[in-house]
């Protein structure tokens, strides 16, 4: 089993993905966002990489319980319901409902890996769940960090260092490339006071600038769900995690 990690989406076109297995980071704030919410009961997430589409899709049928979220420089976009703080995801707001999702780089990333065989969505609330379900798959991983406008981030790196390292105690013989040794490094230098690190991030430093100090803080906690959102045809909905199936079979 060989675990790489893309820097950036960019590193790939939609045509690379197809067959794989793929994970896909944005830690501030989507990928934390999709979490909470689907941990919070919504029905599903459809990620989404225009403004246009998601107006488009929110027209459409979903039986009347869609919510348009997301944000655009970090803020709430014009006529949606929701922005992108974790915090307004909360299960009063988001149960039983199908959420449409915008957001500067995170939703395109999941919409640009779309023809992967296997899509999951990874925070660090619920990063263990992730690592255990990719273990016993045993295929090869693609971990896609989501970035800032294309370009190489610390908080979505150091995730999927964090992810690799979870996978190597349970695995200890997984083959890493080049850039997932670097991730590794990356979690061992700036991983181990998650909120700290997230605070001192350029995005993160933006993100309280703006009045989202709150959000850090969410983002940062590790392992406060144990969900594995996975995406297929166009939609992210959860999937059964490795305990829950052990329970099933042993009963
Ligand atoms: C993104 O996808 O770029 C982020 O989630 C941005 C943010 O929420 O600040």
């Amino acid at each position: 089993m060989k675990v790489n990690v893309l820097l950036s989406p960019l590193n790939a076109d939609d045509l690379y993905f197809t067959g794989k297995t793929t994970v896909v980071i944005d830690i501030l704030r989507a990928t934390s966002v999709i979490v909470t919410a689907l941990g919070n009961g919504a029905r599903e997430i459809i990620p989404v990489n225009t403004v246009d589409f998601a107006m488009k899709v929110s027209g459409n049928a979903f039986g009347g319980q869609t919510l348009l979220g997301g944000e655009r420089n970090t803020k709430k976009i014009e006529g949606f319901a929701l922005g992108n703080s974790p915090i307004e995801y909360n299960t009063e707001t988001v149960k039983g409902k199908s959420i449409i999702l915008y957001t500067t780089n995170g939703s395109k990333a999941i919409v640009r890996a779309k023809f992967s065989e296997n899509l999951f969505i990874c925070s660090f609330g619920n990063l263990n769940a992730i690592a255990e379900h990719l273990v016993k798959l045993n295929k090869d991983v693609v971990i896609v960090c989501s970035g800032t406008n294309g370009m190489f981030n610390l908080e979505d790196t150091i995730c999927a260092g964090k992810l690799i390292t979870e996978m190597l105690k349970m695995n200890e013989e997984i083959e890493l490339t080049d850039a997932s040794n670097a991730s590794v490094t990356l979690n061992k230098s700036f991983g181990k006071s998650l909120n700290k690190m997230l605070s001192q991030t350029e995005h993160g430093k933006l993100l309280i600038e703006n009045g989202f100090s709150e959000d850090i803080k969410i983002c940062a906690k590790l392992n406060t769900h144990d969900i594995i959102p996975y995406y297929d045809s166009g939609v992210i909905k959860l999937q059964k995690t490795e305990s829950e199936k052990s329970v099933e079979s042993e009963s």
